[in-house]
């Protein structure tokens, strides 16, 4: 086996389980960040081995290849112009540099001395923590292509996934490239045919997040998906991301100047929910693309009844008709995903309200909402991952599965009622931006909401 691969499987569980040398190492929590205590022996007893091995490592981080080794995205533009363009606009190419992920790093790694920069950089500036550029978590060290995120050359270096969580992509830099096909020919480089690009685990090494001292399912995309329908049918991440509308479709094209033309081409936009992001950034296309994958995951039915008091029985069902897992997914502890309610008179007027947005472009804190929470070690709730010690709530719609909610509502004289429900999206919270610029004098746009779906029907009373 290649001399580099070794190095960099050997440096997996150090990369792993740098939280476990930091919270062993140390004892205690830093003075004023108030992140809580693992005592030291409770996680020698859940990895002894590990445990140890971490903290000796952690004084020799090993650097696993030079600064340079991956090629830079541009390089790549040349030959493959439609790609990068559609990469150049997707998450994947904003993983590090964006205004939304960098606070969030920042306040982990104020909070927990620097123990989880290697940790969050493995994903979010895989290029940087493989090359020896991250730490510092500043990111003064990074060079033009570490700043670009997960770029071309990350993925297409890649030879295998040796852990299914916390990225254990094996990675080969040079001029081989690897991908779904084998069968091109380039001028500039080789190319080589790798099962593993075709199949959900290359995604789900890095969608798929454990926190490396307490065991805490932070992200768990992959595992839900290989356990639910679209998994069991072999129904891919790629097949549903890597096209430009939702579902599963085919768009033939060609992957380069004077490459074949391909059945299907392989988009990478790598399309989510970051609607709002996406605007923010000025990709307007982009922002359309994810509320069309917004709108086509979920659908709501309601059953309506009013009983002789004039109390409106409304259920309202959510129905997951088009994740390839449950909704929301991914950081579901940062995104917000909630239920809408209005009732009106005939005259016009709101008789009853829930779920809706204050002029603070806050959410109404009775809202029903699908999310994730952690509970600290306090058992306490928070959004934070890097505390997380538990899981303190849990309400999202599972893959072709559906969740229900039942109101209760006085209507306030005989008549007809309009009644309006929407299921709302935001990729934060408002009160979560409203931190930012509290901590930090950063000002981020106002979080927009986006609609997933919408139903309405007439009562009377
Ligand atoms: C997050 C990882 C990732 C990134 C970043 C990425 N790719 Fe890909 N790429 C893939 C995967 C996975 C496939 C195979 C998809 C499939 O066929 O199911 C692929 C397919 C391809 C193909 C073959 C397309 C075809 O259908 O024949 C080319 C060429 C390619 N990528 C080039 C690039 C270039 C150039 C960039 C940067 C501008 C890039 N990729 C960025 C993961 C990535
Ligand atoms: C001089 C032009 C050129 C440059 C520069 C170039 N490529 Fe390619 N590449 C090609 C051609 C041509 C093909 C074959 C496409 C086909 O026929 O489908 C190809 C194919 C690929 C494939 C498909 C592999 C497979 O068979 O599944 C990948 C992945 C890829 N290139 C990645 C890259 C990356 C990453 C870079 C930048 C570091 C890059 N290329 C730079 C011309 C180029
Ligand atoms: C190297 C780790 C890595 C790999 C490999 C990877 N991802 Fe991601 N992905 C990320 C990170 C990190 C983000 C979040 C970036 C951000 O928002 O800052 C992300 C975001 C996304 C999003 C959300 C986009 C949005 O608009 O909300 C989608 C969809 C996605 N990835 C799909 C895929 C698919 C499909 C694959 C496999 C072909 C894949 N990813 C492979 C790390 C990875
Ligand atoms: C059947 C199609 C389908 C499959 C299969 C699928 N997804 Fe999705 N995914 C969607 C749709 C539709 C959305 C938009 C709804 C949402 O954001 O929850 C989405 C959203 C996402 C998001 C954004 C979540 C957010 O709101 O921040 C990520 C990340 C993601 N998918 C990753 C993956 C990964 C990784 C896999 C494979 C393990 C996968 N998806 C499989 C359809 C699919
Ligand atoms: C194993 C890979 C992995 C690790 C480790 C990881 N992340 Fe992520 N991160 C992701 C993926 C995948 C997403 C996209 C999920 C989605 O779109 O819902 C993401 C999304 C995010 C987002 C949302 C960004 C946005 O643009 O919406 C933030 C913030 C974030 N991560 C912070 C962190 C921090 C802080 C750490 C370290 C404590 C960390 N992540 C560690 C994979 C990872």
């Amino acid at each position: 086996m290649n001399r580099l691969v070794l190095v960099l499987m050997a440096a997996l569980p150090c990369v792993l389980f740098l939280g476990c040398g930091y919270f062993s190492a140390s004892g205690e929590a830093p003075p004023a960040a108030g992140v809580e205590t693992m005592p030291a022996a409770e996680v020698a007893a859940a990895q002894p081995e590990e445990a140890a091995a971490a903290v000796e490592t952690k004084a020799a981080e090993p650097q696993l290849f030079e600064p340079g080794a991956f090629e830079d995205p541009e390089v790549c533009s040349t030959c493959h112009g439609k790609i990068y363009d559609d990469w150049s606009r997707s998450m994947h190419a904003n993983a590090w540099q964006n205004q939304w992920y960098q606070p969030d790093f920042l306040l982990a790694h104020q909070e927990t001395d620097g123990a989880t920069d290697l940790l969050c950089g493995a994903c979010h500036a895989p290029i940087a923590a493989r090359t020896g550029l991250l730490p510092p978590a500043d990111g003064s060290k990074f060079d033009a292509t570490s700043r670009r995120g997960i770029s071309c050359d990350f993925c297409h270096t890649v030879t295998g996934v040796e852990q299914m969580f916390n990225m254990g992509h094996v990675s080969e830099p040079g001029n081989v490239k690897t991908g779904p096909r084998g069968d091109g020919n380039s001028l500039y480089h080789e190319v080589k045919y790798t099962e593993i690009h075709t199949k959900a685990d290359f995604c789900g090494s890095c969608h798929m997040v454990i926190h490396p001292a307490t065991g805490v399912h932070i992200i768990d995309t992959w595992e839900d998906w290989k356990s639910n329908e679209y998994g069991k049918q072999n129904i891919t991440c790629q097949d549903c991301h890597m096209t430009p509308t939702p579902g599963v479709s085919k768009t033939p094209g060609r992957a380069a100047l004077m490459g074949k033309l391909r059945d299907n081409l392989a988009h990478h936009g790598f399309v989510g929910g970051s609607s709002y992001i996406q605007e923010a950034l000025g990709n307007q296309e982009q922002a359309e693309r994810s509320r069309e994958f917004l709108r086509a995951a979920a659908e709501l039915k309601l059953a309506e009844q009013v009983s002789a008091d004039g109390t409106l029985e409304l259920t309202v069902e959510v129905h997951n008709v088009g994740a390839g897992h449950k909704i929301p997914t991914g950081t579901t502890y940062i995104r917000e995903i909630w239920l809408q309610v209005e009732v009106k008179d005939q005259a016009g007027k709101v008789v009853y309200s829930s779920g809706h947005v204050d002029d603070q472009n806050h959410v109404d804190p009775n809202a029903v909402v699908f999310r994730v929470l952690f509970k600290d070690a306090e058992g306490n709730l928070t959004p934070k991952s890097w505390r997380a010690h538990g899981i303190g709530y849990d309400r999202r719609i599972p893959a072709k599965g559906k969740d229900s909610e039942t109101y209760r509502i006085p209507l306030p004289a005989k008549g007809e009622y309009q009644v309006t429900t929407r299921l709302m999206y935001r990729s934060f919270t408002q009160q979560s931006l409203d931190e930012v610029y509290q901590r930090t004098g950063k000002k981020l746009p106002p979080v927009a909401s986006a609609e997933m779906a919408a139903a309405k029907t007439t009562v009377r009373f």
